[in-house]
Order: structure tokens, then C-alpha cells, then sequence
């Protein structure tokens, strides 16, 4: 199938993130949320980093100004109506079932009958969302990782019930994308995050019994295990609150104490310590 419009449903740190990436490598983008003060914010933090990069030489101005002309944003979160003539929508909503279902049975409503449908849901079962839009075959799991215009990664995820024909559109979507695509089936937290998750809760478990400092954890993996990041400052960076929620429904999942979200996360999130987000979590951040 030909893809020239993209619909991400979603503008906060992914949402935004994946709109960029789509708008910079040549499709016409609109991106929707709740209402017109975010999705003016995202379009701006994505004008904000195209810039950013054009002024440090690893764009040219034109791709700039060419990916901003192709961003657009809407507001019709209820309706969708604006999605109804884009051949593939991703949604990156809030990590809430609730949420992500009521979004998949209204694109099941309003789009194109060969439109590929995405979640970039991280933990999720995308089977259900596949149910709730009524055309579970065209249903697929993309989930790209953060921050998307840099990692590369795109795990792509399918059901029972995804066709290869819609697995093969993913792969050269995601290929036009310049991502680099893995295969998995829809388990929670597919690879990284199964593998992620119980590593960022040990870290955090060490932080609270006063094992080590957070920054003597974080540069143990970095220097000696030669990870980028470390666990802490990787779950400053997710968001503490979208890693408490991709916790609850792996823990629900597979019923192991190692998805279990450790109190020291929980405590932070009810004080609104949410990582990078809002400049404080384990580490802090700006001023
Ligand atoms: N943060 C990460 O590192 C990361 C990485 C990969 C995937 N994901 C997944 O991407 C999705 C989005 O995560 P994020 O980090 O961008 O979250 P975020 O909190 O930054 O953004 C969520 C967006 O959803 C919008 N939204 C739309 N309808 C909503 C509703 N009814 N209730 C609440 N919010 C609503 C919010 O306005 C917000 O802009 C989640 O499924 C998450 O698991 C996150």
C-alpha cells in the first residue's frame, strides 16, 4: 500500500517524538491530543529540535522547513474524524487501557478500511486494542523507543489475528522510517522493556536500602557494564509515571515480583517527581 498521510494520536514525549521522525523523512503528519495548547506545544518542541539540528550541521535548513510544512495538529480526540483519510495512524496515548481502547473502536469507526493501525503501547495488550477496533488485522504493535528521532528501534509487534500483509507494511513503513525493526509477539513488554524494567527496579531497590548512591549505580552499568545510560537516569527519562504504568500491567501480566513497582517509584509519583518531565526524579534536572 502507497503511505504518504500519517496520523499519531498522542503529542506528549512519544507522540511528538514519532510525529518528527514521520515529518522528516517525507510524510504528512497530523498529530492529535486533548486540545490546542498541547498539540501547539509538541509542534513547537518538534519545530525547537529540527532547528536545533539544522544549526548543528546534521540537517540541512531545508529538510527543516520541509518536515515543519508537513506537521499539522488537530483536536477532535473524541471524534477522530481527522484521522479518516490517513492510510497509517499510531497512537501514543496515555498507558491506560481505557484510553487506548476507546481510541482503537473510534479509529475502527473513521478510518480507511486498508489503514494500518498502530500502538506504540509499551506493555499493553495490543490483542485487546486489536479487538476494539472491530478490524483486527490490520492491527499492529510499533513501538518505537525514546527518544524516538534517536533510537532507532522500532519493535514490531503482532497478534494472532495480524495479517502478513499488514506485517510486511510495518516493516517498510518502519524501513521509510529508517528504523530498524525487530520482530516480536504481543507479550508484555515485548524484548527491551521485559529485559529493561526488572534491571531499572533492582537499581532503584539499591538506591532505597542505601545500598549505593544513584549516581554510583548508574555509573556502575555505564562505565563497567558500557551501557549509555544508567538505569535511574534511563527511568528519569521515560517518565516516572509511564514506567510505574508499564510496570502495573506487566506485573499483571505475568504475576512476577520482579515487574512489582518498587515504593521508592511509587512515593516519587505521588509527589509528582517524575523524572526529566518535571525537571526532578531520581536525579534533577535544569535550573
Ligand atoms: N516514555 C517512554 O519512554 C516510552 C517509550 C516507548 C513507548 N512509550 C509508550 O508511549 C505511550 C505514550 O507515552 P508518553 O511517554 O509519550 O506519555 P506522555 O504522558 O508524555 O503523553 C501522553 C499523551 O497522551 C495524551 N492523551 C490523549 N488522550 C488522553 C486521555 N484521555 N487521558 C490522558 N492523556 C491523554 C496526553 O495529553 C499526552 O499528550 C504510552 O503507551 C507509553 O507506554 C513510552
Amino acid at each position: 500500500m502507497r503511505i504518504e498521510k500519517v496520523g499519531v494520536i498522542g503529542s506528549g514525549l512519544m507522540g511528538s517524538g514519532i510525529a518528527q521522525v514521520a515529518a522528516y523523512n517525507g510524510f504528512d503528519v497530523t498529530l492529535v491530543d486533548l486540545d490546542q495548547e498541547r498539540v501547539d506545544s509538541a509542534i513547537a518542541g518538534i519545530r525547537k529540535r529540527l532547528e536545533r539540528e539544522a544549526e548543528r550541521g546534521r540537517i540541512t535548513a531545508e529538510a527543516c522547513e520541509d518536515s515543519c510544512h508537513r506537521l499539522s495538529g488537530a483536536t477532535d480526540m473524541g471524534s477522530l474524524q481527522s484521522m479518516s483519510r490517513m492510510e497509517v495512524v499510531i497512537e501514543a496515548v496515555v498507558e491506560d487501557i481505557e484510553v487506548k481502547s476507546g481510541v482503537f473502536r473510534q479509529l475502527g469507526k473513521v478510518c480507511r478500511g486498508d489503514a494500518l493501525l498502530a500502538s506504540n503501547t509499551s506493555s499493553l495488550p495490543l490483542s485487546d486494542l486489536a479487538a476494539a477496533s472491530g478490524r483486527p488485522e490490520r492491527v499492529i504493535g510499533l513501538h518505537f523507543f525514546n527518544p524516538p528521532w534517536a533510537l532507532k528501534l522500532v519493535e514490531i509487534v503482532s497478534t494472532a489475528s495480524t495479517t502478513e500483509e499488514t506485517l510486511r507494511d510495518a516493516m517498510r513503513f518502519c524501513e521509510k522510517l529508517g528504523r530498524v525493526a525487530v520482530q516480536v509477539k504481543d507479550t508484555p513488554g515485548f524484548i527491551a522493556n521485559r529485559l529493561l524494567v526488572p534491571l531499572i527496579f533492582d537499581a532503584i531497590e539499591m538506591l532505597d536500602n542505601g545500598v549505593a548512591t544513584a549516581e554510583d549505580i548508574d555509573n556502575a552499568c555505564k562505565v563497567g557494564l558500557n551501557h549509555t545510560m544508567g538505569p535511574l537516569a534511563t527511568a528519569d527519562l521515560i517518565g516516572l509515571d509511564t514506567l510505574k504504568l508499564i510496570a502495573e500491567s506487566m506485573f499483571e501480566e505475568y504475576g512476577e515480583p520482579r515487574f512489582k513497582a518498587p515504593t521508592l517509584l511509587r512515593r516519587l509519583v505521588s509527589l509528582g517527581h517524575l523524572g526529566r518531565k518535571t525537571g526532578r526524579g531520581f536525579f534533577r534536572y535544569g535550573g
